[in-house]
């Protein structure tokens, strides 16, 4: 897939994976629209970058969406790449009753609906492209839920199973369907964690070499664009599934014991 005369639309490109996307992709010449909720990040982004198009958006919301479709393509009638990046991820402790009913399925309204959501506002226009991309990004805990995080693994596993249904379904148009599968990155991702993340954690991968890794692979039409790291997490989870798992949960006793002192200084 050639990137260099693409143009792409990155949702959540102000931080973390997306922001290094931006800078990876503009040293290759890609026309780059961004989008994201925070205003002061967005142009922020737009100083470092000043060759992008930055649109104010939330992936949760559907008129959004909507909004955001007549505009890009109005706009970009070339835009032919299209990266569902935008996630969030919550540490949670299912029996803490203090989580309204609404809330709970924060992670499945951005991470997931919002991926199915812009795909199918955007798939028409797509497909009339002579080449075009849809990157949807998933998560190495797609293979292993980690239960401190319970509705971020349902999101991925979702955002996965829902990513390779897709690809199927639309072999045989222009259209290739990609998916990002990131191992533990320090982002901003877990700027709110009551728990520390471990940088040098044999389980994590610095961003800069995560997105060469995506980039080439997009350039290589591989349909799944991960490190050797995940290929292992991957392996692993067929032959000893338990292991990782319980590995992760490990995490969540810690979580519990300082989200129950945090909880109590703040009464
Ligand atoms: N970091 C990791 O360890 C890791 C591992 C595997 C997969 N991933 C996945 O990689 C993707 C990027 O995460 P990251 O680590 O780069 O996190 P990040 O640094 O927190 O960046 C997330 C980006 O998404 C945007 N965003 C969040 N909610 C949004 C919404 N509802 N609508 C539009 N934009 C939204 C944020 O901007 P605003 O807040 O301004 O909206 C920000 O630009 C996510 O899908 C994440 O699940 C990350």
């Amino acid at each position: 897939m050639d990137l260099q005369h693409s143009t792409v639309l990155i949702t959540g490109g102000s931080s973390g994976i997306g922001l290094e996307m931006v800078r990876q992709l503009t040293q290759i010449g890609a026309n780059i629209i961004i989008t994201g909720r925070d205003p002061d990040k967005l142009k922020e982004t737009k100083k470092q970058f000043p060759a992008i198009h930055i649109f104010q958006n939330d992936v949760s919301n559907s008129q959004n969406i909507a909004e955001l479709y007549a505009d890009a393509t109005r706009q970009f009638p070339e835009l032919n790449i299209l990266i569902n990046n935008a996630g969030e991820m919550r540490l949670l402790d299912l029996q803490d009753t203090s989580n309204s009913l609404e809330n709970m399925t924060r992670e499945i309204d951005i991470n997931l609906s919002g991926t199915i959501q812009m795909v199918h506002q955007f798939l028409p226009h797509l497909i009339k492209q002579h080449s075009a991309a849809i990157v949807n990004v998933s998560s190495g805990i797609a293979f292993m839920p980690f239960s401190v995080a319970p509705v971020y693994s349902a999101s991925k596993a979702g955002v996965r199973a829902y990513t390779q249904a897709l690809r199927l379904q639309l072999k045989g148009t222009n259209v290739k369907v990609f998916e990002m599968i990131p191992p533990g990155i320090k982002t901003n991702l877990q700027k709110d964690w009551v728990i520390s993340t471990d940088t040098k954690s044999s389980m994590t991968m610095e961003v800069d070499k995560m997105v060469e890794v995506t980039i080439k692979g997009i350039q290589q039409d591989r349909p799944e664009l991960k490190p050797f790291l995940i290929t292992v997490i991957k392996w692993l989870s067929r032959i000893t599934p338990g292991t990782l798992i319980n590995f992760g949960h490990q995490q969540f006793e810690k979580f519990k014991q300082l989200n129950v002192q945090s909880n109590r200084s703040a009464k």
